[in-house]
């Protein structure tokens, strides 16, 4: 059954999901300090990962949302972003697509600057070239789920980073193009 679905162990913890996070956060907080900093979260893989860089931030940022599905955008910005330097924060990156789309919607506001932040850089699928202006950690080629990373829409809450264990070839296709 699919609710006993075995983990293998965290590829990555919750402290060092922690520490990556502030480390990113400070990073970030020095790049943007003279900056109109706008964070973009792309929904619903990067909400938990958005709710604790945005808090490791010390900057009187913005917020705002979009929904992504199937690499296509399916929602607007509820705000003029237009002047703002952007940075939009993803859960993973893999064949690019999504920012690709993203990146086309968001020139398309007069914004002074676009920077893409992913927690998970998977480099081995890329369709389009991404340059990744922050990266929380590099993964392996293999399904990840938790930390708002999703399959078949769960395991998003789990508080770490894990591969699905026992899942086949066919399966983990059927999950990439969906
Ligand atoms: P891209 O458009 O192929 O770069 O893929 C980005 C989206 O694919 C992510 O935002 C995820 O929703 C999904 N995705 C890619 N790899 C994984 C994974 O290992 N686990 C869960 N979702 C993934
Ligand atoms: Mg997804």
């Amino acid at each position: 059954m699919e609710q006993d679905r075995i983990f293998v162990k965290p590829i990555f913890t919750r402290e060092e999901i922690k520490k990556r996070v502030a480390e990113l956060g400070a990073i970030i907080s020095k790049d943007y300090r003279d900056k109109h900093l706008f964070l973009i979260g792309i929904l619903k893989g990067a909400y938990p990962f958005f709710a604790d860089l945005s808090r490791a931030i010390s900057l009187p940022l913005q917020v705002d949302f979009l929904m992504v599905s199937g690499h296509k955008v399916v929602s607007e910005l509820t705000q003029n972003i237009a002047g703002c330097d952007i940075l939009v924060v993803e859960d993973i990156v893999d064949s690019g697509m999504t920012w690709d789309a993203l990146k086309k919607g968001l020139q398309k506001s007069a914004i002074k600057s676009l920077k893409l932040c992913a927690l998970l850089d998977k480099p081995y699928r890329r369709k389009m070239s991404v340059e990744i202006d922050y990266t929380g950690f590099s993964t392996p080629n293999k399904y990840v789920v938790g930390y708002g990373l999703d399959y078949k829409g769960k395991y998003r809450n789990l508080p770490y980073i894990a591969v699905l264990d026992q899942i086949s070839t066919e399966e983990e296709d059927l999950l990439y193009s969906a």
